[in-house]
């Protein structure tokens, strides 16, 4: 059964024996697999500088193997929307206490396109909806390229910032997804996925707001 495990800098620890193998898959698939070339390094790991002590990583486990994640970081901080592509934005970026960024999502290649529900994808995008309620959010940003919009907006409300802008060949966009209850209730329903799926190990979880 995948689990996502939410991993901050206080309990990071925990999850230590993780990261090199995170970080060598998203090389994996960033770089080799989508060819994202910026990124390239000679010691084959994706660490950007958003990978910081302000990054919450949200990690799918099926048994112990690392099969998704994503990264969240607060706009409050540098992100990629604010720092790399502020083009995607019409009005300039976002940068609210109750609005993260998420980059990073991705699944491994084996557990793609699954059609047994609920597949690896809408789990963890069903995660994020929950961390996001936990967390009291509003709202995510993303910098998508534009075939992932019909996709994501298959799960939640995807509301373009700005114009299409044509990064490395891919059209790409940068989009607010609303963050609410009602949507990982929906989500949840739509997609198979049984009650919460976030796991706070070594973390206080926060209260959730009073429905
Ligand atoms: N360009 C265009 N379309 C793409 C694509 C790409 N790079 N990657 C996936 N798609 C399309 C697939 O063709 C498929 O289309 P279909 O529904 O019409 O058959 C659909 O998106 C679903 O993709 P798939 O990879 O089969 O399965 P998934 O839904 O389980 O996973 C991702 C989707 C994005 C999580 C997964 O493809 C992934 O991890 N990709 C690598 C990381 C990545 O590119 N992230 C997004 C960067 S913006």
């Amino acid at each position: 059964m995948i689990q996502i495990h939410v991993v901050h800098r206080d309990n990071r620890r925990l999850y230590d024996y993780l990261f090199d193998e995170y970080f060598r898959l998203r090389y994996e698939i960033y770089v080799k697999e989508r060819g994202w070339k910026a990124l390239e390094r000679p010691d084959g790991r994706d660490i950007d500088q958003f990978d910081t002590d302000a990054a919450t990583y949200l990690l799918a486990l099926d048994a112990n193997r690392l099969v998704g994640g994503l990264r969240v970081v607060p706009t409050t901080h540098p992100t990629l929307m604010s720092d790399v592509f502020p083009q995607l934005t019409l009005r300039g970026p976002i940068r609210r206490h109750d609005v993260c960024e998420l980059t990073r999502i991705f699944v491994i290649k084996e557990r793609r396109g699954e059609q047994a529900q609920p597949r690896v994808e809408h789990i963890i995008l069903c995660a994020a909806m929950e961390y996001g309620v936990a967390h009291q959010l509003s709202q995510y940003t993303i910098v998508m390229e534009a075939w992932w919009i019909r996709l994501q907006e298959q799960c939640w409300r995807i509301t373009p910032l700005g114009l299409p802008v044509d990064i490395d060949g891919a059209p790409t966009v940068g989009v607010t997804a609303d963050v609410n209850s009602e949507t990982v209730t929906a989500l949840r329903a739509k997609r198979g996925i049984e009650g919460p799926i976030l796991v706070w190990r070594g973390l206080d979880r926060p209260a959730l707001p009073a429905a």
